[in-house]
């Protein structure tokens, strides 16, 4: 279709094959209603500063809101979105249509649509995120009592309970939630006025566009650009937004990775749902974590994407060079890969089940209470790294008598120390032991039970999709 030598852009006298490889239409069609918006807003203002008589604009905006539920994929074959509606405009009302572009560029007018469109899908992306972490609080409520093995160095360090650990998780996307939200503030700066470099001559009123298309701040100012050469060529709120999204996607794809762990033979903690699962096109035993595992590897295109745009950006001398319109392809695909990969991982978190034995035995290894025996000897006045020492003495005791740390007679303990006493049981007793855990942020029975009950309160029940 873009092939088609159209006679707008034949007139212009653009090669076929120009406007093939120029066009930036097949992605930035997306755009028309972000593209729409801001050209109502600039004729309205146009209009009331006495730039574009009132009938003219009258007809300009009836066209233009004709066009709002058109499919983007029947604009006109042009260079891009904005010569695409102008194209329709002119084809309807001839001339008059002209001045719609007044004191604009597309310069101006792209990083305005890219503005719009980043604001509505930080504000989506966010809920999505909402989502997931309240499917992680979720989860980790039906399952407060399960009590796992916490891994360092992927072997087994100390007991924590499987709510714990989902938590840290939410912790994360409580931190990519926030870079969004400080994102969306550079975001939301309304670029249109400064035309395709060095703003225009006739009498605009910036800020009334501004507030018309909603870029305002917290006390309901309107937030415009401050330098015409920045506003067209700064792409810095593409790049944080997916900065942002590579972390996010960065976050998700360590989730899979313990998902995947959890749920194979090996570890067996999890069953991930079989609507989550694909079988093998060959043995016909297999259960694959497809979706985590796309999941872990869509994150290597998001980081990409944000590595594609820095280098795209760096090298290009003041102020709009054509190289922009490459960032379109990697901010959409940024955020189309990070909001679906949260939106399932969600529904897959909903559709998991734990596996209370396997964590169980896990967790019932006395080894990983072995810090808890160096506790122990400091609560009776050893000093820690003597206290290290001695239980280190202990498990090769242990291992020598081929017995669990736990089963260690009193007396055999003695020889090592005598500071052990009687109450030495204690300190393997797991639930004890989880009670004892009390420091904030500690994965203890009250602490871990307190986080909870502040997740869900923050994450009120309309979280749940
Ligand atoms: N399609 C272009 C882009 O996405 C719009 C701006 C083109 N400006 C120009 N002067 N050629 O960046």
């Amino acid at each position: 279709m873009i092939l088609a030598k159209t006679e707008a852009a034949g007139e212009r006298g653009l090669l076929p094959e120009v406007l093939a490889f120029t066009s930036s239409l097949p992605l930035d069609r997306q755009l028309l209603r972000e593209d729409l918006a801001g050209s109502l807003a600039h004729l309205t203002m146009l209009a009331r500063c006495g730039i574009v008589p009132r009938q003219a604009a009258l007809a300009i905006r009836g066209e233009l809101l004709k066009l709002w539920d058109l499919d983007p994929l029947q604009l006109p074959p042009e260079e891009d979105v904005h010569m695409a509606v102008e194209a329709r405009l002119t084809a309807v009302l001839g001339e008059t249509a002209g001045m719609l572009h007044t004191a604009r560029s597309r310069n101006d007018q792209v990083a305005l649509d890219m503005r719009l469109w980043l604001r509505d899908e930080i504000t989506g992306l966010r809920s999505e995120i909402r989502q997931l972490q309240r499917a992680f609080v979720d989860l980790a409520v039906n399952n407060i009592d399960v009590v796992m093995a916490g891994y360092t160095h992927l072997q087994r360090a100390q007991p924590v309970y499987f709510a714990h650990h989902l938590l840290a998780y939410v912790e994360m996307l409580e931190r990519d939630q926030q870079r969004l939200v400080d994102a969306f503030r550079r975001v939301n700066v309304c670029p249109l006025g400064s035309g395709a470099i060095a703003g225009s001559t006739l009498a605009l009123d910036r800020e009334m566009v501004a507030r018309l298309l909603g870029f305002l701040d917290e006390k309901g100012r309107p937030v415009v650009t401050q330098n015409s050469m920045d506003a067209v060529s700064d792409r810095d709120f593409a790049v944080e937004f997916c900065a942002a999204g590579a972390l996010l996607a960065l976050h998700i794809s360590r989730l899979a990775e313990d998902l995947i762990l959890w749920s194979s033979s090996e570890f067996g903690l999890i069953r991930i749902s079989d609507a989550y699962t694909t079988g093998s096109s060959l043995m016909p035993q297999k259960k694959n974590p497809d979706v985590a595992e796309l999941a872990r590897g869509k994150s290597a295109r998001v980081i990409a994407n944000l590595v594609a745009l820095l280098t795209l950006l760096k090298g290009l001398p003041m102020s709009y060079n054509r190289d922009l319109q490459e960032d379109k392809q990697r901010l959409f695909d940024t955020a189309d890969t990070v909001r679906s990969t949260v939106r399932i991982c969600a529904a897959m978190l909903r559709n998991l089940s734990v596996n209370k034995a396997a964590c169980a035995a896990a967790s019932a290894d006395p080894a990983l209470l072995a810090t808890d025996l160096v506790d122990y000897l400091v609560g009776k006045g050893v000093r820690f790294r003597d206290a290290h020492h001695l239980v280190g003495e202990a498990v090769a005791l242990a291992e020598r008598k081929q017995k669990s740390l736990d089963k260690l007679q009193l007396t055999e303990l003695r020889t090592i120390h005598e500071a052990f006493g009687d109450d030495v049981r204690d300190v393997f007793n797991l639930k004890q032991a989880m009670a004892r855990r009390t420091g904030t942020g500690a994965p203890g029975t009250a602490e871990v039970r307190k986080q909870l009950a502040r997740w869900t309160k923050l994450l009120p029940e309309g979280t749940k999709p």
